[in-house]
């Protein structure tokens, strides 16, 4: 099955299953992920989500919308690779993906 690997602040990897129709991070809170909060609910408006993609897997997994954009430029700790998760389709085409979460969410 294919499965995306959350990376924790301290190193702690959390492997959950890729299912499509779901974000990043219902995928992440659906499987307890720690570290991803998604306060909002999925509405890019929190920025609770927040994580940082492998550079090797920017290119795949696309950038950032307006919106989201709008919330991660108020994140002091943001990387050039920082997404929101909930703004981020599950898919099964991102099987091996990896993505670090950061120590604080805003
Ligand atoms: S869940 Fe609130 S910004 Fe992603």
């Amino acid at each position: 099955m294919a499965s995306v690997t959350f990376v924790s602040h301290d190193g702690a990897k959390h492997e959950v299953p890729l299912e499509g129709d779901q974000s990043l991070m219902q995928l992440a809170v659906d499987n307890a992920v720690p570290g991803i909060d998604g306060d909002c609910g999925g509405e890019a408006a929190c920025g609770t989500c927040h994580i940082i993609v492998d550079s090797s897997w920017s290119g795949v997994v696309g950038t950032s919308r307006e919106v989201e954009e709008e919330m991660l430029s108020m994140n002091p700790e943001r990387h050039p690779t920082s997404r929101l998760a909930c703004q981020m389709p599950a898919s099964e085409e991102w099987d091996g993906l990896v993505v670090r979460i950061p120590e604080f969410q805003m």
